[in-house]
């Protein structure tokens, strides 16, 4: 379809938790396609007003080439932080930062115990929880996937498939314009070319940060925590 129109579009349903959508954004920039991706996530982000979790930490991505080797990757959750790290900071002992979640109650915590049997806040309050609202019905909604807070959490309860949806569209640079790299480096030029403000060393692109740190990493050792590696052991056994 692709092809011929210019433009793809695949619905998926009956799913599980896929990892990171820009992994899945990588493979389309590399031949050359803008794309934007959605998948809904159990339960974890109270709707704007209410005291119940019932959004995932639902992913937007968007990916488009730039003309350089460093593709352009807006993939973020629209919770305040992502829910794993929460479960990291719980099984360490760690605190969480302020602002990202409630208890039970509804009270604002730093405790992540006690973040995770409360809910997680939207990014940019209404208008985060309106943009994690669209992830579920373009992932859930439309696909034939669950949604409405009814996908299930792979940590914690086994009584059936998760039905995750997810939703891939796909498209050609040149639909409307034959001199899209020129122009998208244009664009970015003079977004990079801005005045900064005091400690910023360089206006980056979303994705250009994890490319950045995926080149130093690349030449580095991995380090594990123990309790990972402990993990790792009882899986392998
Ligand atoms: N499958 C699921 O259910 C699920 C749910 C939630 C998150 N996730 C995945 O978790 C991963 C992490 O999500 P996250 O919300 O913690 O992302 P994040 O906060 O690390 O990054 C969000 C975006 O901001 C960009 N960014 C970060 N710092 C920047 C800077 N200084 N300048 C310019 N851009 C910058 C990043 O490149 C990225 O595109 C994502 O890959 C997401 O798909 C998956």
């Amino acid at each position: 379809m692709q092809k011929k129109t210019g433009i793809g579009m695949v619905a998926v349903k009956n799913s599980g938790h896929y990892g990171l959508s820009g992994y899945y954004a990588e493979q389309a920039v590399k031949k050359n396609l803008i794309t934007m991706i959605y998948t809904n996530a159990p339960p974890a982000v109270a709707p704007h007003g209410a005291l119940k979790s019932l959004f995932g930490t639902n992913p937007i991505c968007f990916g488009t080439p730039t003309g350089s080797k460093v593709p352009f990757i807006l993939d973020t959750s629209i919770s305040m932080i992502n829910r794993g790290k929460i479960r990291v900071a719980a099984r360490s002992n760690q605190k969480i930062p302020e602002g990202v979640a409630l208890d039970k109650f509804g009270k604002p915590t730093t405790n992540a115990k006690k973040a995770l049997e409360g809910v997680q806040l939207p990014i940019a309050g209404f208008r985060g929880s309106g943009l994690a609202w669209m992830v579920d019905i373009l992932s859930g909604v439309l696909t034939g996937g669950n949604h409405a807070g009814k996908v299930k959490d792979p940590f914690d309860d086994f009584s059936g498939p998760q039905n995750i949806g997810h939703l891939f569209i796909t498209f050609k640079t040149n639909l409307f314009v034959n001199n899209f790299n020129n122009r998208i480096k244009d664009n970015i030029k003079t977004i990079k070319r801005l005045p900064r403000i005091k400690g910023i060393k360089e206006i980056m692109y979303p994705g250009q940060n994890k490319y950045k740190r995926f080149k130093m990493n690349s030449k580095k050792e991995i380090n594990i925590s123990e309790i990972i590696k402990k993990d790792l052991k009882i899986l392998k056994n």
